[in-house]
């Protein structure tokens, strides 16, 4: 056993703790800090939000943790990451793969159709992402069960479609299909419903929320609509230029801020809320 694989006391709670975890970006002849000493830690079965105003880190801070910076010009990337105590920063990439492939951690992102393949149907890449532990069922039972399980009452025909032939919602369900096939102890989902109109966010965002509960799968939402965590999430962590300002309890958060940045967010987030019940 390498002294990456043993296990760090007193942080079992934890399925997922992050300590310390810098990023930098070379950008031409400037480094430009997008996580600066961030702590963040996920229990098994939460939900935690990741709030914070655009360019404050928060895509970044879970692309370093699910090691997702292909192609990325990184200078610096640092810190002691842990999943279920395992060194996240020294494994290799096959072992981060069979990870995110077998009841890791899986992701879902603002915008679908950039991740799924235009040219094949959307049952086959579901099947792609199926963990290896098949319960005696077939490919494509597996493959129709996780498309009742996002809410599809027609889960043959749309394993059937390809990408383009789905509504922008129905593509954000069939990409948590695919994310939820590897059978993940932790789903990231970045922005997830950002790119939908209002009354298909409530319906993804519902069935996020029955799926974290049904599978006890913990999740991490990252937003920048403090709304969303209110409804969803037992505690959030609040972003500004790269560091943590606060992590509180939601409720905690919402009636005792404790920075001045969380109590500007929230008090962004209830004109927006008067401005929607408005009608405006
Ligand atoms: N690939 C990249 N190359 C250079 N800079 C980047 C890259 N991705 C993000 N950044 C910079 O890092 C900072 C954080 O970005 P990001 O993590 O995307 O923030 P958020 O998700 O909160 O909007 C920003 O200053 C952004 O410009
Ligand atoms: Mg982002």
């Amino acid at each position: 056993m390498t002294a990456s694989q043993i296990h760090r006391p007193g942080t079992a709670e934890h399925l997922l703790d992050v300590r310390n975890l810098k990023v930098c970006f070379q950008v031409s002849d400037r480094a430009v800090r997008a996580v600066d000493g961030v702590d963040f830690h996920v229990k098994p079965a939460e939900c935690v939000g990741v709030v914070g105003e655009s360019g404050s880190g928060k895509s970044t801070l879970i692309r370093a943790i699910s090691r997702l910076m292909p192609n990325l010009r990184v200078s610096e990337l640092s810190g002691d990451l842990r999943f279920e105590g395992r060194d996240i920063l020294g494994m290799s990439e096959r072992d981060i793969r069979a990870l995110r492939r077998s009841q890791g951690f899986s992701m879902i992102f603002q915008d679908p159709l950039g991740y799924l393949n235009p040219t094949h149907r959307v049952g086959r890449q579901i099947a792609e992402a199926l963990s290896p532990h098949s319960k005696g069922e077939s490919d494509s039972q597996r493959v129709h069960s996780l498309l009742e399980e996002v809410g599809f009452s027609d889960p043959k025909s749309v394993a059937h479609s390809f990408p383009h032939e789905l509504s922008g919602g129905m593509r954000q369900r069939v990409m948590i299909a695919i994310a939820l096939a590897s059978d993940p102890k932790l789903l990231f989902a970045d922005e997830p419903t950002t790119a939908l109109d209002a009354t298909v966010q409530l319906q993804v965002l519902q069935t996020l929320y029955r799926i974290h509960k049904e599978r006890n799968m913990a999740v991490v939402i990252i937003t920048h609509d403090l709304g969303v965590v209110a409804e969803l999430c037992d505690r959030v962590y609040v972003m500004q230029t790269g560091k943590v300002v606060e992590t509180a309890g939601t409720v905690d958060l919402f009636e005792r801020p404790k920075h001045s940045y969380s109590a500007r967010l929230i008090e962004l987030s209830a004109h927006r809320i008067n401005f929607r019940s408005a009608g405006l």
